[in-house]
């Protein structure tokens, strides 16, 4: 967790006064992989890796950022928002421009920020970068815009600002989590229901490969395309299908030669990744940790083989921990192609478990991956 103080000591220097400060955490995702955007379902959880936002309305229209972890500056006018030569300033512009969309006036703002969300590895920092500042804003301003508004805009602002076309997963979480509890997201209706987790039975342990995804927003925008492609497809033969959630696995089978390779396997792939989610949830509620982690392993082998998005380093992970003692499941994470892999770890094997992973990982790859065992946590909110 970061530590708000150095944000408040930070700011004071920087601005003279002292600013409300906001946590924002990363996300980790259970099961239920690029099944987002394809309106399907998702099991995530807010982690204890966070960023803390310092925050002051100003009288002007002056937009002030500092980044305490690239130690930069950016700045802008309030009437004159574009993309900047900064690449982190884009998530946070783009949430100022989604405000300003509404109609909602605002003023400018100075705004320190920084924490411990690693970068590039899945975790989210995107979203709690974007949900983290239109929280703030809402609140400093006193906007009242309610929080699935907020989710939305946070997402549109990564859609239309930064160009990746993500689904809507990474910021529902990030403001609606809950401690110690799993939330199964209907990415259609946006219904949505908590799964308690608070087991000390077991752990959520990451391993992060250190793989910067950088294919990774060329490749999911790729990816996007080949579901529209599939609905595209079966939409001739069964008009009722909006999106893959729709689809059956017979109906994908039975129309094969009119599908590309790719296609065809990344359609299957998001019809059975929905499935495994809701076995996953009925596992959960049985309270049978062994079955659950088997869908795990069965994600990761649909990512890797059918929808192409896993790597040597994520697979190698998922190989070696699904054979130690203890790991009920393990799986690649996210967007892909680097980032972490998410593994379900018996309590007392965690300490064993991960020393064999690092180690064979360090053997085979020349570095030791990082390991985070993580709290589940509340979502975004203000700091008292
Ligand atoms: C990224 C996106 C999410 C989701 C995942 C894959 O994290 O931001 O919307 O699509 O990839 O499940």
């Amino acid at each position: 967790m970061t530590d708000p103080e150095k944000i408040r000591e930070k700011f004071r220097g920087l601005y003279n006064e002292d600013p409300l400060l906001f946590r924002s955490p990363g996300r980790v995702n259970l099961i239920g992989e690029h099944t987002d955007y394809n309106e399907g379902f998702v099991l995530p959880a807010a982690i204890d890796k966070d960023i803390v936002f310092g925050v002051c309305p100003r009288n002007d229209n002056l937009i002030s950022f500092y980044s305490l972890d690239f130690n930069e500056h950016a700045e802008t006018d309030l009437n004159n928002l574009h993309k900047s030569e900064i690449h982190w300033a884009d998530y946070l512009l783009g949430v100022v421009e989604q405000i300003t969309k509404t109609g909602e006036k605002i003023k400018g703002f100075n705004c320190v920020f920084g924490g411990d969300i690693p970068i590039g590895s899945g975790l989210s920092s995107s979203a709690a970068i974007e949900a983290g500042l239109a929280y703030a804003l809402d609140h400093i301003y006193k906007l009242n815009i309610d929080k699935l508004q907020l989710v939305k805009l946070a997402q549109k602002a990564e859609n239309e600002f930064v160009g990746v076309r993500c689904g809507i997963m990474d910021q529902f979480i990030n403001i609606f989590g809950k401690e110690n509890h799993v939330l199964k997201l209907d990415c259609r209706s946006l219904r949505f229901n908590y799964y308690s987790f608070d087991s000390d039975d077991y752990k959520i342990v990451l391993f992060d490969t250190h793989v910067k995804h950088s294919l990774a927003s060329t490749e999911y925008n790729l990816r996007r395309r080949q579901c529209e492609e599939g609905v595209r497809i079966l939409q001739h033969h069964f008009p009722w299908i909006k999106s893959l959630r729709d689809a059956k696995k017979e109906e994908i089978i039975e129309h094969k030669k009119e599908f590309t390779r790719a296609v065809f396997d990344r359609c299957l792939y998001v019809v059975e990744e929905n499935e495994r989610v809701e076995k996953a949830c009925n596992d959960l509620s049985e309270n049978n940790q062994e079955d659950f982690g088997l869908q795990m392993i069965f994600s990761h082998e649909g990512l890797r083989d059918k929808y192409e998005v896993s790597c040597r380093e994520l697979d190698y992970l998922v190989e070696v921990a699904s054979v130690q003692q203890g790991v009920l499941g393990a799986r690649m994470m996210g967007g892909g192609f680097g980032g972490c892999t998410i593994n379900l770890i018996k309590n007392d094997y965690v300490a064993e478990a991960s020393k064999i992973i690092s180690e064979e990982y360090r053997i085979t790859f020349g570095k030791e991956p990082g390991i985070y065992v993580c709290k589940i946590v509340d979502g975004t909110g203000i700091i008292k």
